[in-house]
């Protein structure tokens, strides 16, 4: 029996909802597979901002570094502004283990309805590989003259070379281990930022030219999101900058149906550090607690984590549970149009993974 130590951060809102059973799909399927999962559970957030001043504790990046990887819910809370609890947590975690490569795949799985008219099952499969740890979200900058009339808020983007190609390279071993259809989109804005997107484009390029036996494409952010919507087909692999990526993978989510079936991995390739896994989607306030939220993007995240974990086959098996809960067309939250509750519908995966 192997053991694997996972610290959990449910986090606010629907992330306590969502992380309990994709705790419970995670011990199902490790059983069958004679691994023990050691949960470390981190009440942190936004009660803890309430009653210590911060999100996490001062040592809480020592805490997650000796652990396997990270199951993240989700954090913001209505009452504390955005920018202190995600900076207060989820991004400084992100960048602290360097977890360069957010990896956000897009299926339309059988059985669910696409808000874009006639598209079938399985159509859409891409993934967005997002930089994340530098760019937009760099986190450089200040206010001069604060609070008062001549107010002024600088923030830098910052684009590396090293950062740019690091997660270019990635994207496209990606499409080549996926073997679809192995074409790569970088998502671009070199027409109006003429320096980070130039040495993005730039940086793309020297990278691309290292396989050729993929495709390429190079597309400005707005026609991308149009194209998102025209013709999903067509994308395999999307690398985007920090904030584009967190654009589109939102998009992504839309046309796959639901924020709750949109699964993401913030991974640090090399393993050099623990990898975190978290749904896409937020906190939800306008449905937390109502016990409606839809569990399936948390419990496919899981299967993400499986997989970085190495063990492929039970990732499988997660994935192919919550697709034959999704094709009976039976079982499912509001958000994809039906009146089951979270519980009910954790528990249609729990029976299908037997
Ligand atoms: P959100 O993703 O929380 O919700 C957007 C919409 O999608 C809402 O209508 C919500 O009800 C619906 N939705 C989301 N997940 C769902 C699910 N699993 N099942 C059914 N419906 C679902 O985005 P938001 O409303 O913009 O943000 C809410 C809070 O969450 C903010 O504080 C924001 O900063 C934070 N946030 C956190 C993360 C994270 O922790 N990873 C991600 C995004 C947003
Ligand atoms: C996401 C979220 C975060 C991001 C926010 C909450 C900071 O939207 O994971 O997509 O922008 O990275
Ligand atoms: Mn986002």
């Amino acid at each position: 029996m192997k053991t694997l130590t996972i610290a959990v951060i449910a986090g606010d809102g629907v992330g306590t909802e969502v992380i309990p059973p994709g705790k419970r799909v995670l011990e199902a399927v490790g059983k069958k597979h004679n691994v023990t999962f050691a949960f470390q559970d981190f009440d942190w957030g936004a009660g803890h901002f309430a009653r210590w001043g911060r999100m996490m504790p001062a040592g809480a990046i020592d805490l997650l570094q000796p652990c396997d990887a990270i199951y993240l819910g989700a954090v913001g809370h209505p009452q504390i502004p955005d920018h202190i609890t995600l900076n207060g947590l989820l991004l400084p975690i992100r960048r602290a283990f360097d977890q360069y490569a957010n990896v956000r795949p897009a299926y339309l799985y059988p059985g669910v309805e696409s808000p874009l008219a006639g598209r079938r099952g399985g159509e859409i499969d891409l993934v967005i590989v997002r930089e994340n740890t530098e760019g937009e979200y760099a986190q450089i900058g200040g206010f001069l003259y604060q609070h008062q009339r001549e107010e002024v808020a600088i923030q830098t983007a910052v684009f590396t070379r090293r950062g740019i190609e690091r997660v270019v390279r990635f994207a496209f071993d990606l499409a080549v281990k996926r073997n679809k259809k192995k074409r790569v989109t970088s998502i671009t804005k070199s027409n109006a930022q003429g320096y980070s997107m130039v040495l993005w484009d730039r940086t793309f390029q020297e990278v691309a030219s290292h396989y050729p036996d993929v495709e390429t494409e190079s597309l400005l952010v707005d026609a991308a999101a149009m194209n998102f919507i025209r013709r999903p087909q067509s994308f395999d692999v999307v690398v985007a900058s920090n904030l584009f990526g967190d654009i589109l993978s939102d998009l992504a989510a839309g046309i796959i149906g639901s924020m709750g079936l949109a699964a993401s991995a913030n991974l640090d390739p090399e393993h050099r550090f623990p990898s975190m896994f978290e749904p896409v989607h937020g906190s939800a306030p306008d449905i937390a607690g109502k016990g409606v939220v839809n569990p399936l993007a948390a419990i496919l995240t899981g299967a993400m984590m499986l997989e970085h974990l190495e063990m492929q086959q039970a990732a499988q098996e997660v994935e192919a549970a919550v697709a034959a809960v999704l094709a009976s067309g039976t079982m499912r939250t509001p958000d994809l149009g039906g009146n089951n509750s979270t519980e009910e519908v954790a528990a249609a995966v729990l029976e299908k993974l037997g």
